[in-house]
């Protein structure tokens, strides 16, 4: 059944619009098969080029060595290639979905309602670098719940389809657990993750509500095996109090998930385990690399991944072979880092 939505100022052409619905909407194919859609909300792992290139207080994934590896220049993700959404989309057989970014601008060129159908049929990429449940780094980043409502804009505005052949990904890494890291303690970690857990369950009933019953989310990475984590040790193990913490949100996500399945019998949640995925890329894969625990484009004093200095020399360092490395930069995977992830995950 796809559920489609089209308004236009005028209400009697709406109408019309509804009723031929299935001929018009970009949802169903000429042999009346719903079109794969995939739509994704979430932060940096997921993020395909949100950021405005332009604006140098956001712009660091759009520097080289971003990027380096695939294609071979900087697309605004945080990685040398490509990033969780990538994978997830090759995975259920989509292209990865343009960037709402992209998707504006093709707006602003072509305001003909046609051209952008065709354009988002297959999806919107509203994912941006840093966000989280709640407002992370600054005013620009969007948190996920603004990303829900830039998605429901669209479907107000324009004229998107949400069938049974769509997939909500919901990517939450961990930026609110960054924050809350750094900032003064007036709750306990126990509290602030029910928030934030809280914060993810309403974000997947609040697709639901808007049309999708497949809907995807991230649990959490290990926390204690980021290059930062595991330095004190000199590279050789994960610190387990850090990865408990990140352990404490996964559990209660799962079983407020598994608490979600009656209240809405027809969502479809998979919970992507990336808590195992990491940890499992971690210790094979990538056991035997130089690499292991390491990141591949390190920072170098007051520097990070992508910075250069007034006179234009890098403040970090690449290594040779930057598949041989599961972290790119301090938190963000490689190319070949998420590949092992997706192969742990979608095998
Ligand atoms: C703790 O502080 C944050 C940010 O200042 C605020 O959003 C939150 O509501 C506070 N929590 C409690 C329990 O007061
Ligand atoms: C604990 O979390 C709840 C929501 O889960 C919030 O309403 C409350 O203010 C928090 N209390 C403290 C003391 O942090
Ligand atoms: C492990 O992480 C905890 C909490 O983040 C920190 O307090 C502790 O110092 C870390 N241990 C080591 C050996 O780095």
């Amino acid at each position: 059944m796809a559920v489609c939505v089209a308004t236009t100022p005028a209400s009697w052409f709406s109408l019309l619009l509804l009723a031929a619905c299935y001929s018009l909407c970009s949802c169903v194919h000429a042999d009346g098969k719903n079109v794969k859609s995939l739509f994704v909300f979430g932060d940096s792992y997921a993020d395909t080029g949100n950021r405005d290139p332009l604006d140098e207080s956001l712009n660091i994934f759009w520097k080289k060595p971003y990027g380096s590896t695939w294609p071979g220049h900087p697309t605004g993700r945080a990685s040398n290639g490509r990033v969780f959404t990538d994978f997830f989309a090759a995975h259920i057989g989509v292209k990865t979905p343009p960037a709402y970014r992209v998707v504006q601008d093709e707006v602003k060129m072509h305001p003909k309602l046609r051209h952008l159908r065709s354009s988002i049929a297959g999806g919107v990429n509203f994912a941006y670098a840093g966000s989280g449940i709640f407002p992370t780094f600054g005013p620009k980043i969007p948190t996920i719940s603004a990303q829900i409502d830039q998605f429901r804009a669209i479907l107000r505005e324009r004229s998107v389809c949400i069938s049974d052949s769509s997939t909500a990904l919901l990517v939450v890494a961990g930026n609110d657990y960054t924050i809350y890291g750094l900032s003064p303690k007036n709750e306990s970690l126990a509290n602030f993750t029910g928030r934030v857990v809280s914060g993810i369950i309403d974000s997947l009933k609040a697709l639901h509500k808007l049309g999708f019953n497949k809907l995807a989310v991230t649990n959490l990475e290990p926390f204690g095996c980021f290059p930062a984590a595991t330095a004190p040790s000199n590279y050789r193990i994960c610190n387990e109090t850090s990865t408990q913490e990140s352990r404490l949100h996964n559990k209660l996500l799962a079983s407020r998930i598994r608490g979600l399945k009656p209240i809405l019998p027809k969502a479809d949640i998979t919970i992507l385990d990336l808590d195992r995925a990491f940890s499992h890329a971690l210790q094979g894969y990538f056991k035997h690399s130089r690499y292991q625990w390491k990141s591949c484009c390190q920072q170098k004093e007051n520097g990070q991944c992508g910075a250069v200095d007034a006179k234009g020399n890098a403040l970090y360092s690449v290594c040779p072979d930057p598949n041989e490395a599961f972290f790119w930069d301090t938190v963000h995977p490689t190319d070949s880092g998420w590949n092992s992830v997706a192969k742990i995950l979608f095998s």
